[in-house]
């Protein structure tokens, strides 16, 4: 007999890990000793929404195979997912003017369990929400469509929170999860616009950064729409000529 594999869930829990967000911050010893008890109380809990994140990359992969094998289309570049640290709950509950316990990071931290779904195309982005919406044991809390509304800054992203069904030994579980939908273009623009934002300098050789990322957001915007048009262009005609073979 082969000897039964064990996965070992890499949860990072150190109050270390993370700590670069409360690094600005002037931490009292009294928060200090919150944030290590709440430390200490996640970690029983965050095994669930490991599990739950773990099964949303899972539908998603899914999805993304059934397409390819039904429609010869791949709309998920890929996947990314990360479980919040302690130090992030502790800072957001802070912010939202919360108490920093397991009751309140339950009730009103919707992001404990995040994945970001890169699509190709803006349409792909659409249709995995409406296919999201369509799994009769998933609850779509929230959506908030950046893309049809981009943020004052730029961002555009479309970010839902959705809740999933998690089966333990003895009980089941609703565990919400946040999932980031967007393109390539889109996670291009976020990725070094996220880095930018920490730099201390906002104007370099008298250009505004802010205005820059702003611009660049909208070229890009352009860009994709216009990839878009000739990918369906070259679907039609693809589709024209295997009906004509
Ligand atoms: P948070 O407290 O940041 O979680 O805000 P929120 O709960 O109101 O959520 P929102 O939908 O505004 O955005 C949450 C997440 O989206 C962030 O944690 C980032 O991952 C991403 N995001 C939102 N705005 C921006 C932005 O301007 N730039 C970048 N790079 N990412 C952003
Ligand atoms: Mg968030």
């Amino acid at each position: 007999m082969g000897q039964a594999a064990t996965v070992e869930p890499k949860l990072d829990l150190s109050v270390a890990e993370g700590s670069e967000i409360l690094k600005t911050r002037n931490l009292t010893i009294d928060d200090i000793g919150r944030l290590r008890s709440l430390e200490s109380a996640t970690r029983g809990i965050m095994q669930k929404y490991h599990a739950a994140m773990r099964q949303m990359e899972v539908r998603f992969e899914i999805l993304d195979q059934d397409l390819n094998a039904k429609q010869n289309r791949n709309p998920i570049h890929h996947i990314e997912s990360r479980l919040k640290k302690p130090a992030s709950i502790f800072e957001k509950l802070q912010r939202y003017g919360k108490q920093t316990t397991i009751e309140d990071m339950e009730s009103y931290i919707m992001d404990i369990a995040g994945i970001r779904v890169i699509c190709s195309y803006i349409s792909d982005v659409y249709n995995l929400l409406d296919l999201v919406k369509r799994q009769d044991d998933l609850t779509v809390l929230t959506v908030k469509d950046y893309i049809a509304e981009p943020k004052p800054n730029g961002y555009r992203s479309l970010h839902i929170i959705v809740q999933v069904p998690v089966y333990f030994l003895d009980k089941k579980e609703i565990v919400p999860v946040e999932v980031q939908f967007r393109t390539i273009a889109m996670d291009f623009w976020a990725s070094l616009e996220h880095d930018l934002k920490y730099k201390a300098v906002r104007t370099i050789e008298g250009i505004d950064s802010y205005d820059e990322l702003k611009d660049c957001s909208r070229i890009i915007e352009d860009v994709e729409a216009r990839m878009q048009i000739l990918a369906k262009a070259l679907e039609t005609e693809e589709k024209a000529n295997a009906e004509l073979a």
